[in-house]
């Protein structure tokens, strides 16, 4: 079943074209990987899955919704996280997410339980009283990715999750996203980092300059371009070849 069906998405930002017709579906329980150059347009084909902003053309639906129609609904099944840190640095760990979960109407009493419960998952437990601007980059990546799953979110959307990360949290990141894989948690995530879209992603979508290049599991875009890995794949699609 298809979680996410993009048809002919273009998104102008006045006379700048930053997705320019693209398609694609993303099934159930899939973990669908955005790949490209900066300025690709990758963020911005995720803010409009995420109902933060309307195409211009085309359309986009999640679990059967339009984007534009029912906006409100679908953000209450998805978690995001966005490519820059929101976080909150009035206020500590713990608050950070409680106040996150008033967004979601989530009582009290319940999300203090699932505060703990998600710190406990992402190795945070014992910074819960700690405030924001006391934690490293990984740690801040980390909350973000609990404060996105506070509303147990069918859908996962993940803009650079690990970007900026020493090797041990990114490992540590990876370990929490194959969890939430085997839960069947359904999720699209942009990386530059192609050992983890080879790791993670079942199908990659590789953009530049708005486009969808190619779209394909990395063992079959390895296959189809003669490539020993997916960096390769993905130099040759963009364009940004190292001399040979
Ligand atoms: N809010 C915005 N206003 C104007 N232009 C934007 C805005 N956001 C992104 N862009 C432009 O749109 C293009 C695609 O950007 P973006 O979706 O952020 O790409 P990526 O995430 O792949 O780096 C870029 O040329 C970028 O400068
Ligand atoms: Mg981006």
């Amino acid at each position: 079943m298809s979680i996410v069906i993009a048809r002919s998405l273009t998104k102008y930002y006045n006379s700048l074209k930053a997705v320019d017709n693209i398609s694609f579906e993303i099934n159930e329980g899939e973990c669908f990987g955005f790949l490209g150059p900066n300025g690709a347009g990758k963020t911005t084909a995720m803010s409009i899955i995420y109902c933060f902003m309307p195409p211009t053309s085309g359309t986009v639906s999640v679990f059967g919704m339009d984007v534009t129609e029912r906006p409100s609904e679908i953000k209450s099944r998805i978690g995001v996280m966005p490519q820059d840190d929101n976080l909150d640095v009035e206020l500590s760990v713990f608050e950070n997410l409680i106040v996150y979960a008033r967004y979601f109407d989530i009582p009290k009493k319940r999300a203090s339980q699932v505060a703990w419960r998600l710190l406990e998952f992402v190795e945070l437990k014992d910074k819960a009283g700690v405030n924001i601007r006391n934690l490293s980059g990984g740690m801040k990546r980390k909350l973000i990715l609990a404060r996105s799953l506070l509303n147990d979110p069918e859908l996962l959307i993940l803009d650079e999750p690990t970007t900026g990360l020493d090797p041990h949290s990114r490992h540590s990141v990876w370990d929490k996203l194959n969890y939430l894989k085997s839960m069947n948690t359904t999720i699209i995530l942009t990386t530059h980092y192609m050992e983890e879209a080879e790791r993670l992603c079942d199908r990659v979508a590789i953009m530049n300059s708005g486009k969808i290049v190619a779209i394909d599991t990395p063992a079959r875009l390895m296959d189809t371009h003669k490539a020993g890995n997916l960096e390769e794949v993905y130099l040759r699609l963009t364009g940004r070849r190292l001399a040979d």
